[in-house]
């Protein structure tokens, strides 16, 4: 029998009875219920699927669930609560950056994991660090408001 995976979730210690190959996002979603962070392409590319890992912005559908482990895991959930919004969460209510919304999860967490290392970055360091996160929609100049709205 596999022993379980420890992690340690949005401050929380938990034990997950996975394989240790299968993908993070997996384990969050299924195991754990932590819906916040999406699938999208499942192979790294756009973004939908970003937590943190130990502060650093990582795409969860790519990492595997042992990786993980010993490393402190931060989703959208762990940013704040519906009633009390954590403040890059906050900006992007204030400025209504969503449109279908199934990016924006990644999008702040990406924000959050850079104002976590820079405090106050540039539009340019911001354009760039979002570079690699897609949005269909197209709702761009919202989610660059936000985030800068999130640096103030
Ligand atoms: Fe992970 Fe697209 S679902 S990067």
């Amino acid at each position: 029998v596999t022993p379980p995976i420890r992690l340690t979730v949005n401050g929380r210690e938990c034990a997950v009875p996975a394989a240790p190959g299968t993908a993070l996002l997996h384990v969050l979603r299924n195991d754990l219920e932590l819906n916040s962070p999406k699938y999208g392409c499942g192979l790294g590319e756009c973004g939908a699927c970003t937590v943190l890992i130990d502060g650093v912005a990582a795409r969860s559908c790519v990492i595997p669930v042992k990786a993980a482990q010993g490393r402190a895991v931060t989703t959208l959930e762990g940013l704040g609560t519906r009633e009390h919004p954590g403040p890059t969460q906050q900006a992007f209510i204030d400025c209504q950056a969503a449109q279908c919304g199934y990016c924006l999860n990644g999008m702040i967490m990406t924000v959050e994991a850079l104002l976590r290392r820079n405090p106050n970055p540039t539009e340019d360091a911001i354009r760039s660090e979002l570079h690699h996160n897609l949005c269909r929609c197209g709702t761009h100049v919202e989610i660059m408001q936000a985030a800068m709205r999130a640096v103030q």
